[in-house]
């Protein structure tokens, strides 16, 4: 932990009860385990529990706290509600049930390639979801007994491709204009103005953060990082989109939540923060650097950097990207913890390690690892489009 990032626990003191959405994800994931371990928190996780969803590093967690996994009343401090957030009445009896004091709204279809393919189901959960969720919460906080509504915080966790693709230089910060351009970060950006016009309109109480990419372990296998660790350690080709050149800033997982954690409590209400870790790769140094650490991970197999294949570049691909995190250091005092070779190399032994989950959920999903996101197949009606695979 930076010198400067309070504790957990004395963050969310005024918070006990928490809902995450989209606490079966990737992200969403690894908060939920922080605030099981570092808080005393009771969380309740709303998730649909779709295609991406997996909720074995929280069991896992859970099975190790002993008695800290419960409440002082014997109730387990996690609470799964299966809930889509296009339901607009299931969702609003999961936020009258859970009763939160905090919610951190990370639920949203995530992966730019499916939204290339299918983007109704971006529309559904990231736009009318987080519509559905604006209102149920705005209903429970206008019930809320005065002191409670006082402490009160909605958190929208955003991305930082809602600002577009970036030239050659310059950074995006709180100030750039909006500019998305892929059905996903449409999508997004969607959703923040809705929160932004939530607050202004209704005064909810909101903090927004828009981040660079993140990695690290629990990743559905489907976004560049864990797709070349698996398919270099199974000699499969590496899929390079494009020229290689595209820049993503790389974020370590854990120092986004620590991010989180700070904005959510800490954030000025109406207060967006960028949030990126100077991690500006591009995608040929990220998959030449996993290729040289599986070299020495897996001799037998190396080169990996043989398996780089350049395929067919990614339609509508934004550039680049990268974040100008002043905002967040100097007035929440964050700082990401990992470098990229620290964080990357635990990623590479995590998935190492996990290579019978990465094939377990793959399967349960549909999903084989082939190439998603090219124009001129699977030109779905809205409805086949909508369907998921349910975890
Ligand atoms: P993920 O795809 O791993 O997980 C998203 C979770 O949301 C899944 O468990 C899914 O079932 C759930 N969900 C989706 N639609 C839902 C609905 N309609 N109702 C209920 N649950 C639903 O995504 P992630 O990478 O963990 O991203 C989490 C959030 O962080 C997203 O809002 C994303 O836009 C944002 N974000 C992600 C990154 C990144 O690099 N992954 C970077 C910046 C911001
Ligand atoms: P991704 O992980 O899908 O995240 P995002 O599109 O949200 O940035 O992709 C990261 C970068 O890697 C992006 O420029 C596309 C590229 N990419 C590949 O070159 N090969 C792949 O197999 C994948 C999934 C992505």
């Amino acid at each position: 932990m930076s010198p400067s990032m309070p504790a957990a626990a004395d963050l969310l003191a005024a918070h006990p009860r928490i809902l995450v959405t989209g606490g079966a994800g990737f992200i969403g994931g690894a908060v939920v385990r922080r605030l099981l371990s570092d808080s005393e928190a009771l969380v309740f996780n709303l998730d649909k529990c779709g295609y991406a969803s997996n909720l074995t590093g929280i069991e896992q967690l859970l099975a190790g706290l002993g008695d800290k996994a419960q409440t002082p009343q014997g109730l387990c401090r996690h609470q799964l509600l299966q809930v889509d957030l296009t339901h607009a009445e299931a969702t609003a009896a999961a936020v009258q049930a859970a009763d939160p004091d905090l919610v951190l709204h990370l639920a949203a279809e995530s992966h730019v390639d499916r939204s290339i393919e299918g983007p109704a189901a971006f529309i559904d959960s990231n736009v009318i979801g987080t519509f559905n969720l604006l209102q149920a919460v705005r209903h429970h906080w206008q019930q809320l007994p005065t002191e409670r509504r006082a402490r009160f915080r909605f958190h929208h966790i955003s991305t930082d491709e809602v600002f577009g693709s970036l030239g050659a230089t310059g950074r995006f910060s709180e100030t750039t204009p909006y500019d998305p351009r892929s059905p996903y970060s449409a999508s997004k950006a969607a959703s923040d103005h809705l929160v932004n016009a939530w607050h202004h309109t209704y005064g909810l109480p909101v903090v927004l953060t828009n981040c660079s990419n993140n990695y690290g372990p629990w990743q559905f296998p489907e976004k560049l990082i864990p797709v070349v660790i698996l398919k270099a350690a199974c000699g499969e080709p590496i899929p390079l989109y494009g020229d290689g050149q595209n820049v993503r800033d790389w974020l370590y997982v854990e120092d986004h939540v620590d991010a989180l954690l700070l904005a959510a409590t800490q954030g000025q209400l109406g207060q967006s923060y960028c949030v990126g870790g100077h991690g500006e790769r591009t995608n040929k140094q990220v998959v030449e650097t996993i290729c040289n650490a599986l070299d020495a991970l897996l001799p037998a197999g190396a080169p990996h950097s043989r398996l780089i294949t350049p395929v067919t570049d990614r339609p509508g691909h934004d550039r680049r990207y990268a974040i100008d995190p002043t905002r967040i250091s100097s007035e929440l005092g964050w700082q990401p913890r990992h470098s990229f070779q620290e964080g990357l190399a635990a990623t590479v032994a995590w998935y190492l390690e996990q290579q019978d989950w990465c094939r377990n959920v793959q399967e349960r999903a549909g999903f084989s690892g082939e190439r998603q996101g090219l124009l001129g197949k699977n030109l779905p009606n809205s409805q086949s489009e909508r369907s998921d695979t349910t975890a």
